[in-house]
């Protein structure tokens, strides 16, 4: 029988509680579909660090590279400081293990409430692919003058050719991808009868950051020759935030750098239901990669059974299809979707049902 080696960071708050709900899907998804997994706790996050001082050393990173995946519930401890636990493990394990891609799907399921009046979930179906290893993120910069009234505080937004080529290749290759079976039903019938099958949105500020949108532009729209069946669009970062929200349909993929896609993608988020339901993916192509819910570790939550472990669950799903084991992926779907249907709301506490209940509905339906 295929066994994954897992390497399973619970980590903080409801970390532990939605990531055990994953686990119990995963392994009914394995059981239905022939497949296990042999696992590896490790206890990185803000509780050991208090406990230890250690944040995540080198050699436990190295030893993170032997895996199939990666499974992570969430990293943050209200009794530490901000940035030691962000830098020290989340950005240090996305960076060190090069995960340049972090995929986030946005989709509104049926008997999910949105905010957004009379959107459903035929309009809310995109993909961001966030660029996760450069930008304002790799910690370039300094600080001048530290405490005088002359302080003069820099973080640069830095992008090499090569980072935005592989992840421009990464996104062409997922539209081809996403439409190899089912050519894209919201383009427009122009775009559908000048051969389009998916398209590609690139999130930017051209017109103020010109030399790293100019990169941008210009890989894309080289690249995309390579691509013809791909429509390529662009959009400001600011002009984004209209359209995800007032015509979130237009989006199929959309592509962008690493600061821009953590801000869309919250806002992503909440108009397909909130924290509670949004998955991702920190990709590898060639590497080991780290699959973890957007949310955060809701500290004041811990141990109430009250968190949404759908976020955690549909994260499997992504691991799964990663993993190449896509019947299983499509079976939590499926899964998840009729425990959708049964659920009052998909926010914190107002579920109808607590975390382990949830995750026991959705292994009934595998
Ligand atoms: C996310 C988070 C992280 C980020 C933080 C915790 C470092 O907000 O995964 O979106 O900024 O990438
Ligand atoms: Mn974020």
């Amino acid at each position: 029988m295929k066994t994954y080696h897992l390497a399973i960071i619970p980590g903080d708050g409801i970390g532990p509680e939605v990531v055990a709900q994953g686990l119990k899907v995963l392994d009914a998804a394995g059981a239905k579909f022939g497949f296990k997994s042999e696992r590896q706790s490790f206890d990185f996050g803000g509780t050991r660090y208090l406990k230890t001082g250690q944040v995540l050393s080198d050699d436990e990173l190295n030893s993170l590279k032997s895996f199939d995946a990666i499974y992570l519930g969430a990293v943050g401890h209200p009794d530490v400081k901000p940035g030691i636990l962000e830098r020290g493990i989340l950005l240090k394990l996305r960076f060190g293990l090069d995960q340049y891609i972090n995929l986030r799907p946005v989709r509104l399921y049926q008997n999910v409430a949105t905010p957004i009046k009379n959107k459903g979930p035929e309009h809310i179906d995109y993909v961001v692919v966030r660029e996760n290893s450069g930008d304002v993120y790799t910690g370039e910069g300094e600080i001048k003058n530290k405490g005088t009234t002359n302080e003069i505080a820099t973080q640069v937004m830095v992008y090499s050719y090569a980072q935005v080529e592989r992840c421009l290749k990464y996104a062409f290759e997922y539209v081809m991808k996403r439409h190899a079976v089912l050519p894209w039903k919201n383009l427009s019938e122009e775009e559908k009868k000048a051969g389009f099958i998916g398209k590609l949105t690139l999130c930017g500020k051209n017109n103020v950051l010109t030399n790293v949108f100019g990169l941008w532009d210009r890989v894309m729209n080289e690249m995309s020759r390579q691509y013809p069946k791909v429509k390529i669009d662009y959009f400001h970062v600011d002009a984004m935030c209209i359209f995800l929200i007032e015509a979130p349909e237009r989006f199929d993929v959309i592509v962008t750098t690493n600061m821009f896609g953590d801000i869309i993608t919250d806002l992503a988020a909440v108009t397909q239901g909130g924290m509670g339901v949004a998955p991702s993916g920190n990709i590898n192509p060639v590497g080991v990669s780290m699959f973890e819910p957007v949310h955060g570790s809701a500290p004041q939550f811990t141990g109430k059974g009250v968190a949404n472990p759908l976020a955690a669950i549909l994260t499997v799903k992504l691991m799964l299809e990663y993993l190449k084991e896509g019947k299983a992926a499509q079976a939590i779907d499926v899964a998840v979707q009729s425990v959708m249907l049964k659920m009052k709301s998909m926010l914190i506490g107002q579920m109808g049902y607590t975390t382990d209940q949830i995750g026991d509905m959705v292994v009934a339906n595998i």
